[in-house]
């Protein structure tokens, strides 16, 4: 059994130790594989024109952010393990990425034009202007597999600071743990209620795909008292994906 530091001032949430671990134990090679080719479907038939500017939070090794940047786009990717930014960076070279220092933040720059600026930090100092960061507007602002390690109020913070980032007609793309009949039993995660993320998208958003589905998983989990099982445990987890895209502005009436 291993104990490892827990992220201060939520739930029971997985920390960077963990995924540090996590990410160190890949090996030099991408944790997460691909990016999923029914996000790229959702993604492609909602801007078939591309996204130039993309968020992606909790975007650990960056399977996403590499393939955007790679295609031409600018992403700025936040993960609070700084394993998975290392990692991010390694796997970005291999892509053909060179880094350069912009006033002391590092960038990735793709042979193409694409690039990526990396932040190893927790999302909500990212938002909340603690750490310098001037967060600009995003065509795109991805989330996958990021709020169950927030309470259901930093949920609630989070979810505001990204519409605000969102361009009108730009999108969110959300993919999130939710309680289902077989909740997950892993106490570092902390599924949230199925809708309550999707409920927090008002009358200027359109929820243009969603889907439930719950799948059997098996891998080392953390128990309530911060061991971790020595061997994988099977478990089930019930995933809920949705795209919203916020309304171009109205123009304004005489
Ligand atoms: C399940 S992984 C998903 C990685 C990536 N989004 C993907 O789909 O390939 C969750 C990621 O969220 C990161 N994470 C967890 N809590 C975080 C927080 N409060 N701030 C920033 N990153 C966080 C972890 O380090 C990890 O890389």
């Amino acid at each position: 059994m291993k104990h490892f530091t827990q992220r201060q001032g939520g739930l029971n949430v997985l920390g960077p130790g963990y995924w540090n671990k996590f990410y160190n134990d890949a090996k030099g090679k991408s944790a997460w594989g691909n990016p999923t080719r029914l996000m790229l479907g959702w993604i492609q038939t909602a801007k078939p024109e591309g996204v130039n500017r993309v968020l992606d939070l909790g975007g650990g090794d960056g399977r996403y952010a590499i393939y955007f940047a790679a295609n031409g786009s600018h992403v700025d990717i936040v993960d609070s393990s700084k394993a998975a930014v290392k990692a991010l960076i390694r796997l970005s070279e291999e892509k053909g990425a060179t880094s350069t220092d912009v006033a002391g933040q590092k960038r990735l720059g793709f042979p193409n034009g694409g690039m990526i600026d990396p932040y190893a930090m927790d999302v909500m100092s990212y938002f909340s202007g603690s750490e310098g960061v001037e967060v600009t507007m995003f065509d795109l602002i991805l989330s996958s597999g990021l709020l169950e390690y927030l309470t259901p109020n930093e949920v609630k913070y989070l979810i505001t600071k990204l519409q605000t980032a969102t361009k009108p007609g730009g999108m969110n793309l959300i993919i999130y743990l939710a309680q289902g009949e077989e909740v997950s039993d892993i106490p570092g995660e902390h599924p949230h209620v199925a809708g309550s993320v999707e409920n927090l998208y008002g009358d200027e958003w359109k929820m243009i795909e969603t889907t439930d589905t719950t799948r059997p998983d098996t891998h080392i989990i953390m128990h309530y008292n911060g061991t971790v099982s020595d061997a994988p445990e099977t478990h089930s987890h019930r995933i809920i994906r949705f795209i919203a895209i916020k309304n171009e502005e109205l123009p304004a009436s005489d």
